[in-house]
C-alpha cells in the first residue's frame, strides 16, 4: 500500500506544481513564481526508469519557447533533432533553434571514462541552463529521453525544472520487449508506435516474432510462397466464413522494404531489432507453403489452432539449405548482432513417426530427436557465426546440447537461464509466469481476453533477473531481461496498448535501475506522471489496474452486502459514493469494508495527490437481481482435469466488439460456491458458443473431458458439487440464436440444506465448438 503523501509523493507533486507555469511564456531569464516546494524535497526525479543517481540542487531552470537547443557535431545534432521533434509532437513546448545566445539546453558528446557504458549519460539542470553529456550517441539519446520525461508530464508551454544532477547508466545491456506479429498482425505504423514508446522507456531491444504456425510474416524473396501461402489463415468458426460461404482469410506480412523502414526507424531510436525465425517447430505456416520442407506427406494450411501444433521442419540437408536461404535474407535486413532461432515447443511426434527422419538420425549417429534438433541448430549457428551473427533461442535449445556460442532466452521459468549461465552462456531472462504480457494484469471482469493467470505490475516489479542462486562468477552472463507480448488473444491495437501499458513501465525499471534503487512505493509515486506522458504520446494505456476492484459478501438474508474495495496496484486513497454521484477527492475515504443496504448504487475511484488515476470511476449496482446473478468472470472453476483457464472471445462478428468468456478448456465447468437457494425455483442461464481451437500435447489431450450427452444436442446440467447429484438439467438447442447466445431456464431441485455448490456444465464434445456460460441467475418462486 502506498500512503498518499510520502516524501516520494511530495517529489512528484513538487515537480508538477513547479512545472506548470502560466502560459504567458515566462522568459527563462525573468523572475518566475516561487517553487511550491523547496528543492531539497526533490529526492528523485519523477522519471521511469529511475536513474542510478539523482542529486537535487539549489535553483531551477524554466524551459519555454525562448530556450535554445545547442548540439555541437553530427551525433549530438541527431539527438537534439529527435528530442525537439518528440517534444513538439507531445507537448506545447516549441523550442528555439540552436543559434540563440543565453541559457538553454546543450547536448554534447564528451570522451567517456574508460569502462563506462555507451548508454550512460549525465544530465545537469541549473539556473544557467541544462546540459546533457555522454560518451556515445546512445547515451546522449538516453539523456534526451530523461529530459523529455521531465518536460512531457506537465503539458505546459513553460516548464520550470528544479535543479538537479542525474548520473545514469543501465543495469542490463539487453532491455527487451517481444511482440508476436504472427498470431495477430501489427501494421508498420503500430510497430513504430511501440518503438517510440520503448525508446522513451530506455528499452533497447525489440524481439520481433515473425513466424509461427498461424502465419509467416516476413517476405523472403527466394521463397515467395512463405508469405503468399503462409501469410494467410482461415480463422475458426463463424469469423472464418463470409456471407457467401467463401473463406474469410486473415492475412498480413511485411515486405522487405517495410522491414528496412522499421529497422531504420528503430535504429534512429537506438533500438536493435532481433528477428525470430522459429525452428524446428512452430513451422506449420512455412510447411503449408513448402510441404517438401515438412515431414508428413500431403498439404496443410497455416493453423488456426493456438497452442502446440505438431508441424516440424524436416532435418534433412535440403531443408537446412532452405533455412539458410531464409537466414541469408534475414541478416541482410536486420543489421543487429542476434538472430533468434526459436527452438521452443517443438514436439517431436512427426519426427518420431517418420521412417525417413529416423533413418537420417541413425545415419548421423544421433541418439534421439533432441540431439537431432541440436544438430540442426548447431548447423544454423555455424551459418550465422560465419556471417558475424549470434544465435539466440528459447531455453529448449539446451536440450540435446547447446550450440557452442548460443545465448539462451529463459521462458519456462528461470531454470534454463541458470543452467545456461552456469555453463558460461549468455542469458536473457524472460520467464513466462512473470514477464508474459498476454497474462491479464488484474483479476477484474473487464480485463480483455488473455490468460487469466495474473501478471500484475507488482509481480513484474518484484522480479530480479539475476537469480540469487546463480554463483557470483556467472552473474555477468545474465545480459538482460525481456517481457513477451504473445498475441493469440490480443486481436486489436486497443488491446495491445492495454496489455503493454502501463506494465512497460515496470519492465523498464527492472531492466535499467540499479537493484538497490528499486522501490515499489516510489515507483507508484512516479507512475501518475508517466500516465501523463502516455497521454502525450497518444497511448491508450490500460485502465483496469488504475481502477477499483470490489469483493462482495452477500448477507444471507439478502438485504445487505459487505463490500471490500482495493486498487490492483496498491494505491491506498480510494473514495466512494452511494448516491449515484461520481466520486471526487472529497468523497468519503474507504478505510475498512463497507456494509451497505440492498439496493445501493456504489461508485469508487482511486486517487493520487487528489487526482483520480483512472479515466472513469468504477460502478456497481448492488440490487436484489445482482445478488442472484453470477457471470463467467465471477464464478470459480471445478478442479477436475487439467484446468487451463482462458479468457476467450466469441468468433463472431469478424470485426468489432465480441463477447468474451472465462472457460477452462480441458473440462469446461462453472462453479457457484455456497449458493443460497432458499426460495429458489429455477436457474436461468445465458450461454454462447465458441470454437475449440487448441493444439495440445498428447498427455494434455488425455486430460480433456466433457460429460456425455444424453439429449440429441446435449444438455445444460447443474450438480451439487462437481461430482454430486443433478439439481437441474435442460436439453440444449442445436444452435444459438441469431445474436450468438441462448437463454434457457431449468427448474432447480433445492437440497434440504438450502444451499449448494452449483457446478454448471454443458454435456457433449467440446469439439469443434463448446458452449460457454456467460451468466447464471437464480429465480425465486414468486
Ligand atoms: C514460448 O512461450 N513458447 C516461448
Amino acid at each position: 500500500m502506498i500512503r498518499n503523501r510520502t516524501a516520494a509523493t511530495l517529489t512528484v507533486a513538487a515537480l508538477l506544481a513547479a512545472a506548470a507555469i502560466a502560459t504567458g511564456c515566462t522568459p527563462s531569464a525573468s523572475p518566475a513564481p516561487a517553487l511550491a516546494v523547496a528543492a531539497a524535497d526533490v529526492q528523485g526525479a519523477p522519471v521511469i526508469p529511475l536513474p542510478a543517481v539523482v542529486q537535487p540542487a539549489e535553483g531551477r531552470f524554466v524551459v519555454d519557447a525562448t530556450t535554445a537547443v545547442r548540439a555541437p557535431g553530427d551525433a549530438a545534432g541527431r539527438v537534439a533533432t529527435r528530442f525537439t521533434e518528440l517534444l513538439a509532437r507531445t507537448t506545447p513546448l516549441r523550442l528555439a533553434d540552436g543559434q540563440g545566445q543565453g541559457p538553454g539546453i546543450e547536448f554534447r558528446i564528451v570522451p567517456a571514462a574508460a569502462g563506462t557504458s555507451p548508454e550512460a549519460y549525465t544530465l545537469h539542470i541549473g539556473d544557467e541552463g541544462i546540459s546533457v553529456q555522454a560518451g556515445d550517441e546512445h547515451g546522449l539519446f538516453n539523456g534526451a529521453m530523461t529530459l523529455w520525461q521531465l518536460l512531457a508530464g506537465p503539458q505546459s508551454s513553460a516548464v520550470a525544472l528544479p535543479a538537479m544532477r542525474i548520473e545514469d547508466t543501465p543495469r542490463f545491456a539487453w532491455r527487451g520487449l517481444m511482440l508476436d506479429s504472427a498470431r495477430h498482425f501489427w501494421s508498420v505504423e503500430q510497430i513504430k508506435a511501440v518503438l517510440d514508446a520503448m525508446a522513451t522507456h530506455k528499452l533497447n531491444t525489440f524481439h520481433w516474432h515473425l513466424t509461427d504456425d498461424q502465419g509467416w510474416r516476413i517476405e523472403i524473396k527466394r521463397y515467395p510462397r512463405l508469405t503468399e501461402v503462409g501469410g494467410c489463415r482461415v480463422p475458426p468458426g463463424e469469423a472464418g466464413r463470409r456471407a457467401d460461404g467463401s473463406p474469410n482469410r486473415y492475412c498480413g506480412h511485411y515486405t522487405q522494404a517495410q522491414i528496412r523502414d522499421v529497422v531504420a526507424y528503430a535504429a534512429a531510436r537506438h533500438i536493435t531489432i532481433v528477428p525470430e525465425i522459429d525452428v524446428p517447430g512452430h513451422a506449420q505456416a512455412a510447411v503449408a507453403a513448402y510441404p517438401e520442407h515438412g515431414v508428413v506427406d500431403g498439404p496443410t494450411e497455416p493453423s488456426h489452432n493456438w497452442g502446440v501444433n505438431p508441424y516440424l521442419f524436416n532435418p534433412r540437408e535440403e531443408t537446412l539449405q532452405f533455412l539458410e536461404g531464409i537466414l541469408a535474407e534475414v541478416i541482410e535486413l536486420f543489421p543487429g548482432p542476434y538472430v533468434h532461432i526459436g527452438g521452443d515447443e517443438a514436439v517431436k511426434y512427426q519426427w518420431q513417426a517418420s521412417p525417413a527422419v529416423q533413418a537420417h538420425m541413425r545415419r548421423l549417429g544421433l541418439k534421439d530427436e533432441e540431439a537431432l534438433q541440436s544438430h540442426m541448430l548447431k548447423r544454423l549457428e555455424a551459418f550465422l557465426e560465419a556471417r558475424d551473427r549470434k544465435l539466440i533461442g528459447w531455453d529448449e535449445i539446451i536440450e540435446g546440447g547447446l550450440p557452442p556460442q548460443a545465448t539462451v532466452m529463459s521462458w519456462r521459468g528461470i531454470e534454463g537461464g541458470i543452467e545456461a549461465a552456469t555453463h558460461g552462456h549468455d542469458v536473457v531472462m524472460s520467464p513466462g509466469n512473470t514477464l508474459y504480457l498476454d497474462f491479464l494484469q488484474t483479476n477484474l471482469p473487464d480485463e480483455p481476453p488473455g490468460r487469466p493467470k495474473f501478471t500484475s505490475m507488482q509481480k513484474i516489479y518484484a522480479f530480479d533477473p539475476v537469480p540469487a542462486q546463480l554463483p557470483a562468477a556467472q552473474r555477468r552472463h545474465v545480459i538482460g531481461v525481456q517481457a513477451n507480448m504473445w498475441t493469440e488473444h490480443t486481436r486489436t491495437w486497443e488491446r495491445l496498448q492495454h496489455n503493454l501499458f502501463p506494465r512497460m513501465a515496470a519492465l523498464a525499471e527492472i531492466a535499467w535501475t540499479p537493484l538497490e534503487r528499486k522501490d515499489y512505493d516510489g515507483f507508484l509515486a512516479r507512475l501518475p506522471v508517466q500516465l501523463h506522458r502516455y497521454r502525450a504520446l497518444g497511448i491508450a494505456y490500460g485502465q483496469t489496474a488504475l481502477s477499483v476492484a470490489m469483493q462482495r459478501q452477500d448477507d444471507r438474508a439478502g438485504n445487505r452486502v459487505r463490500v471490500e474495495l482495493s486498487n490492483p496496484l496498491g494505491y491506498g486513497d480510494i473514495r466512494y459514493t452511494t448516491d449515484g454521484s461520481v466520486p471526487t477527492s472529497r468523497s468519503p475515504a474507504y478505510t475498512a469494508p463497507l456494509v451497505v443496504p440492498v439496493p445501493t448504487e456504489l461508485q469508487a475511484a482511486a486517487f493520487f495527490d487528489g487526482k483520480p488515476l483512472a479515466d472513469r470511476a468504477s460502478q456497481w449496482t448492488l440490487d436484489a437481481a445482482a445478488l442472484l446473478t453470477r457471470t463467467d468472470k465471477t464464478l470459480a472453476q471445478c478442479p477436475q482435469g487439467g484446468r487451463l483457464l482462458l479468457r476467450l472471445e466469441d468468433d463472431t462478428p469478424a470485426e468489432g466488439p465480441r463477447a468474451s468468456f472465462d472457460v477452462t478448456i480441458f473440462n469446461p465447468c462453472w462453479l457457484w460456491e455456497d449458493a443460497q437457494l432458499q426460495d429458489v425455483a429455477s436457474i436461468q442461464v445465458r450461454a454462447g458458443r465458441i470454437p475449440y481451437n487448441f493444439g495440445l500435447l498428447r498427455e494434455e489431450e488425455a486430460k480433456r473431458g466433457f460429460r456425455k450427452a444424453v439429449a440429441a444436442h446435449g444438455e445444460f446440467e447443474v450438480r451439487d458439487g462437481c461430482e454430486g447429484p443433478v439439481l437441474a438439467s435442460q436439453p440444449l438447442p442445436q444452435a444459438t440464436d441469431a445474436d450468438g447466445f441462448i437463454t434457457l431456464e431449468a427448474p432447480l431441485r433445492v437440497p434440504a440444506s438450502g444451499r449448494a455448490d452449483l457446478c454448471m456444465t454443458f454435456s457433449g464434445d467440446t469439439r469443434p465448438q463448446m458452449w460457454v456460460l456467460q451468466q447464471a441467475t437464480l429465480r425465486t418462486r414468486d
